[in-house]
């Protein structure tokens, strides 16, 4: 059992290809879910909200993307629309993380968005301590007004990223991490 701190300093993503079945039961993901909104948050303004796609509603989702594709994209490779349709259904479940800022208010709009992003990291941590893996994507239908209509957000509202979960297929890769002494400087010296 690491400690929390070899945990922090070991963790890493799994890539969305390597998450399979089971995912979280709906208390292991009421626990997540519940996890990713203990975030800092200026002004309690709560600029965060959910919105889940399991494996069904991944399928009908990806069915309209890859329509979608074809209206951007008038000749796309097959494989390109393959990619669409199974967009949402690699992992057991994927987890829209909406900023919903609080549009005029004193704090910021990107501290908003700061605290959503909090949102999908503490998922990503919550997920792993739970035994699951976990990766934070976007691609293009994080930006696409259409694709943000389908999933009910508002104008205001944007796509944070989708937050793919699931277990483990296999142990996942290792990436060099930066070298702390590069990013390090003192104000003043
Ligand atoms: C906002 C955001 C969006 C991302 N979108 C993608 C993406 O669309 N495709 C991708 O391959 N990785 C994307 N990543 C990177 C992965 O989440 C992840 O960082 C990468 O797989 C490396 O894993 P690590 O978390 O272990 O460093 C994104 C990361 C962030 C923070």
């Amino acid at each position: 059992m690491p400690s929390p701190l070899e945990f922090l300093a070991s963790r890493g993503s799994t890539p969305s290809r390597l998450l399979t079945d089971p995912g979280p039961s709906p208390e292991q993901l009421r626990e997540l879910l519940q996890i990713g909104l203990r975030v800092p948050d200026h002004g309690r303004l709560e600029p965060t909200r959910y919105v889940l796609i399991d494996r069904q509603s991944g399928a009908e989702l990806g069915a309209r993307l890859a329509r979608r594709l074809l209206a951007k994209d008038p000749d796309p490779t097959a494989a390109a629309i393959d990619k669409e349709r199974g967009r949402f259904v690699r992992a057991p479940l994927t987890i829209t993380v909406v900023c919903s800022p609080c549009v005029g208010h004193k704090v910021p709009e990107c501290e908003q968005q700061l605290s959503a992003g909090c949102t999908a990291l503490m998922l990503l941590l919550a997920a792993e301590a739970t035994g699951f893996g976990a990766q934070w994507l976007t691609g293009w239908p994080a930006y696409d007004r259409e694709v943000m209509d389908w999933l009910g957000l508002t104008a205001e509202e944007s796509i944070c990223g989708f937050i793919y979960v699931g277990t483990p297929s296999a142990e996942r890769p290792n990436r060099p991490r930066p070298d702390l002494d590069a990013k390090l400087s003192y104000y003043g010296a």
